[in-house]
């Protein structure tokens, strides 16, 4: 363990999701000093009054200034602190100079990014840096894709258990979802889809699902997404397509490769909505295709983007509110099936609303579980994912802190 002031810093803790964040950890954690933790951003007036809000009792928590294009005030941020959690977004935007700066000063990282294609521009830049000084740089640490790749690594391990192999095909099937988005996703979606509107070769590599496995380029399996409305017969139940498949199956792919394909070359993942059995249920999955469909268009066609920024979308800074947070939840089950045809189902389950409540806890406690559970000797410096970095010592930290449960069904 190196010595350094601190051992996590929240950077963009003004955010809609840091706020809730830090909050979070002041409960949490607390300021007793076990853990040395502060908070970071670009903007001395909010961060002031999100610590005042907080009571007397976070009088002393340590506030740090620094923006995003300073890179010599991100140096100095990530040389003193052993972990760094950042939710300065759109990444693509705004994240890389701090990439580099944890990269350059051996200090793990975490985001909540959910922007494959810059992650991947990152992984090509800044891989060796992070290898070199041991950084362990770890993206998509909220609903995409803790869920998902986690629920992945304790199914897997589950059927190894039972039948002494690993499945070679997954379905995630989200089961239930409660929550609303903030201004800073939409905004992150939007960035996304205005990069690869400008640019064809950025949105071909973009429908790769092996986007995020640049260091393997032969893998060439063809994974299968639900394009519409579909009954699935394993789940006996209607689906359709599930919005965050295009980070999560990303991610999950890169795990695999991380783990020298455990998964098999012909590991196929897909993840899927459903809604419901019966004529309702089929009525359900038309009616949710129609409006993901109208949903992209309206931020593909410039006007219409606009307006819906103007008048309807939440503005960056915005979300749910607290109330909501706490009535929403989620449900997803994962299906596994191996060579043999033999077949297991896992349940993972939160208890906020997917995208802020029960996301700030996921990341707060894979920076936790960076600075506390993982040595440097358990995992090297370089790009992983959750379930490579973290795997079983981050799914038991959900399950006690974070309100979270891992099952078999
Ligand atoms: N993976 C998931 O499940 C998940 C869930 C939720 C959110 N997200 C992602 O997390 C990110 C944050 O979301 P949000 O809704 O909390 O966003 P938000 O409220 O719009 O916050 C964006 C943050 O970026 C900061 N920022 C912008 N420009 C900066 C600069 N030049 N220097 C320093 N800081 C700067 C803002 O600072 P100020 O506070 O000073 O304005 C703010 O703190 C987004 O990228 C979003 O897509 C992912």
């Amino acid at each position: 363990m190196t010595t350094r002031d601190f051992d996590l810093i929240i950077y963009g803790a003004s955010s809609f999701v840091g706020q809730i964040m830090t909050r979070y950890l002041a409960e949490h954690i607390g300021f007793s000093g076990t853990v040395k933790w502060a908070i970071a951003g670009r903007s001395s007036s909010k961060l002031n009054e999100l610590r005042a809000s907080l009571g007397e009792v976070a009088a002393n928590l340590p506030i740090i200034i620094a923006d995003a294009d300073d890179a010599n005030a991100l140096a100095k941020l990530c040389q003193s602190t052993r972990v760094i959690a950042t939710t300065v977004g759109p990444y693509a935007l705004y994240g890389e100079q701090m990439v580099k700066a944890c990269a350059e000063n051996g200090t793990d990282y975490c985001d909540l990014c959910g922007e494959a294609y810059w992650i991947k521009r990152m992984i090509v830049k800044y891989a060796d840096a992070a290898e070199q000084t041991g950084a362990r740089i770890v993206s998509c640490c909220g609903f995409d894709s803790i869920p998902s790749d986690l629920g992945v690594h304790f199914l897997q391990q589950q059927g190894h258990q039972r039948f002494g192999k690993y499945f070679t095909a997954i379905k995630l099937a989200v089961n239930k979802m409660k929550g609303g988005a903030s201004g800073g996703t939409l905004a992150s979606m939007i960035e996304a889809v205005k990069a690869a509107k400008s640019d064809p070769k950025l949105r071909r590599e973009m429908n790769n699902p092996y986007i995020l496995c640049p260091e393997k380029i032969d893998l060439r399996r063809p994974q299968v997404s639900i394009k519409g409305p579909k009954f699935d017969n394993d789940f006996q139940c209607w689906s359709a397509p599930f919005i965050m498949e295009a980070i999560n199956a990303r991610v999950v792919l890169r795990s695999n490769m991380l783990l020298n394909m455990a998964y098999g070359d012909e590991f196929l993942y897909r993840e899927q909505m459903m809604t419901g059995k019966g004529l309702s249920g089929r009525i359900s999955a038309i009616a949710l295709t129609a409006g993901l469909g109208l949903f992209a268009l309206s931020v593909i066609i410039n006007p219409l983007r606009s307006l819906m920024q103007r008048f309807v979308l939440p503005k960056p800074g915005e979300g749910p509110s607290p109330e909501a947070q706490l009535a929403g939840h989620f449900d997803v089950s994962l299906l596994g099936k191996n060579g043999d045809g033999e077949t297991l189902k896992v349940r993972v389950t939160g208890d906020r609303d997917p995208g802020y409540g029960c996301t700030a806890k996921m990341l707060a406690q894979a920076s936790l579980c960076l600075a506390f559970d993982v040595t440097k000797e358990d995992c090297k410096g370089g790009f992983w994912t959750p379930a490579t970095a973290m795997g079983d010592q981050l799914t038991d930290r959900l399950i006690q802190h974070a309100g979270m449960t891992f099952t078999v069904d």
